[in-house]
């Protein structure tokens, strides 16, 4: 790999400082890129890197403002994915009946276009008043990334 590339999907902050909080923890030990996902350009998704997705959920369980043209470029785009790794944490909060589903709309595209998804697929829950910082970077320990 010749860098992590971290990617976050927001409404209202909470994954941006998320993926600073997992660029902090990696820094180091690769080169680290940190990208709001509406700054990123589907076409340099390459097989070379590695991807760390953060993306929470709005309204009804739709995507964050801020990871729409990622996905919409995805899905008009359809670029072959294949070899293409990334792994997915999602913010939300179990009180709604669509916790989390902002971070599956980004996971289903990725994967019907042939990316891979490593790791544990990670979530935090709002709804146990915690802040997902401490959650996402035990999670970040537990990728291929720190094996
Ligand atoms: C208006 C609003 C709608 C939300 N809708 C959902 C939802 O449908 N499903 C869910 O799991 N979480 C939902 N959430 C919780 C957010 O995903 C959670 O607060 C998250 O930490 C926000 O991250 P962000 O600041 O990066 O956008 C909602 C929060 C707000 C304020």
């Amino acid at each position: 790999m010749s860098k992590t590339v971290i990617l976050y999907g927001t409404e209202s902050g909470n994954a941006e400082l998320v993926a600073e909080d997992i660029g902090e923890e990696l820094n180091g030990g690769s080169a680290v890129v940190i990208s709001d996902l509406s700054d990123f350009d589907v076409a340099e998704l390459s097989p070379e890197d590695f991807y760390i997705i953060i993306c929470s959920t709005h309204g009804d369980g739709e995507l964050p403002t801020s990871a729409r043209p990622f996905h919409g470029a995805l899905s008009a785009a359809s670029p072959d994915l294949s070899g293409v790794k990334y792994a997915m944490f999602g913010l939300g909060d179990s009180s709604y009946e669509t916790y989390s589903q902002g971070s599956e709309h980004i996971d289903r595209v990725l994967t019907e276009l042939g990316a891979e998804r490593v790791g544990e697929y990670g979530r935090h829950d709002a709804a146990d008043g915690s802040l997902p910082n401490d959650a996402a970077v035990t999670w970040s320990h537990s990728l291929p990334l720190f094996v």
